[in-house]
């Protein structure tokens, strides 16, 4: 099993990410750290502690970032994607458990430091936490056995702007603090996670289980999907995009990667860009070709569990 520290900001597709991960036997999940993103971080804290408990899984949580590296707020909350409390306002009452005191950049530092060469983590909202991390203890970084990251675009436009992708753009300084830190990083990014897509035709199935938890996971998915529908019509479904980093930490061989040192554009008109260049160190291995049917079907036998 790998020793997994699951870095979220949870909204729809993280939800899913998570419950994808948490039936997946390869996995080791050693906690979760949240981050601000789709929504707050004391509301990303909730909404993990809540698929948890609708999941019915106990797995620590850490809450983390509730602002960018450089304390500069963010560009608001993407409750048009997400829903107004980024679950696809599914959310009916608070969880009962409560998050553990320790600050999520602290817990990956700690773990990391006890297993080393030993832990993934599975980052799927901005960076901030991970190079929060990064800087406090810097002799974690060879320690680390690798990164897998949702985010960024290297060769395909972006969804936040038109170079940007919503991961990157919501705190590039920490985007660019891990991309040159030397990290073993896997970049999970538009150039593949935009070819996962899930037809709504599937959340029937789900419901069919008459789990409820499978009932929750389609609810909150059909807003997804509506979003995706209204935004890019014709498109047949909505991103997997958080779920296809858990795909990946899992099983290499769901995509190919090209090596890049990529470098993030920090501000002005492409703020959030992300470059791949052949010159020049680290590089990172970016996910560039995916073998979508086949993922799909890994992630559908699995998410509801
Ligand atoms: C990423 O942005 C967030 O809205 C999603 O949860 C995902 O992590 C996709 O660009
Ligand atoms: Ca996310």
């Amino acid at each position: 099993m790998k020793p997994i520290i699951f870095d979220v900001d949870t909204g729809i597709d993280d939800a899913l990410a998570m419950s994808y991960a948490l039936n997946s036997p390869e996995l080791e999940l050693l906690g979760f750290t949240t981050c601000f993103g789709n929504v707050p971080v004391e509301e990303a804290t909730r909404n993990t502690l809540a698929v948890l408990e609708k999941v019915g899984k106990k797995i620590p949580v850490y809450a983390g970032a509730n602002q960018t590296l450089s304390g500069r707020q963010t560009k608001g909350w993407s409750k048009h994607v997400h829903g107004e409390d980024g679950l696809g306002n599914t959310l009916k009452e608070d969880p009962l458990a409560q998050a553990e005191s320790q600050f999520g950049p602290e817990f990956i530092i700690e773990q990391v430091k006890k297993r080393p060469y030993e832990i993934t983590i599975i980052a799927v909202g901005p960076l901030t936490n991970l190079a929060l991390a990064i800087k406090r203890a810097p002799e974690i970084i060879p320690l680390v056995k690798e990164a897998v990251i949702m985010g960024g675009a290297v060769k395909v436009p972006g969804n936040a702007s038109a170079f940007a992708e919503a991961n990157i753009l919501a705190d590039p300084d920490a985007a660019e603090v891990v991309f040159s830190s030397g990290l073993q990083v896997t970049l999970v990014g538009l150039d593949v996670t935009m070819q996962t897509l899930l037809p709504k035709s599937k959340l029937d199935e789900w419901r069919a289980t008459g789990k409820e938890k499978a009932h929750f996971l389609a609810d909150m998915t059909e807003f997804y999907i509506n979003f995706y529908e209204s935004t890019y019509p014709g498109i047949g479904g909505c991103a997997l995009h958080d779920p296809l980093a858990v795909g990946v930490a899992i099983d290499s061989s769901f995509v190919s990667t090209e090596i890049f040192n990529v470098k993030v554009t920090t501000d002005g008109k492409e703020v959030g860009r992300t470059i791949g260049h052949l010159e020049g160190e680290p590089k990172i291995r970016v996910c560039t070709q995916i073998e979508s049917d086949r993922f799909l079907d890994h992630f559908l036998s699995r998410i509801i569990g």
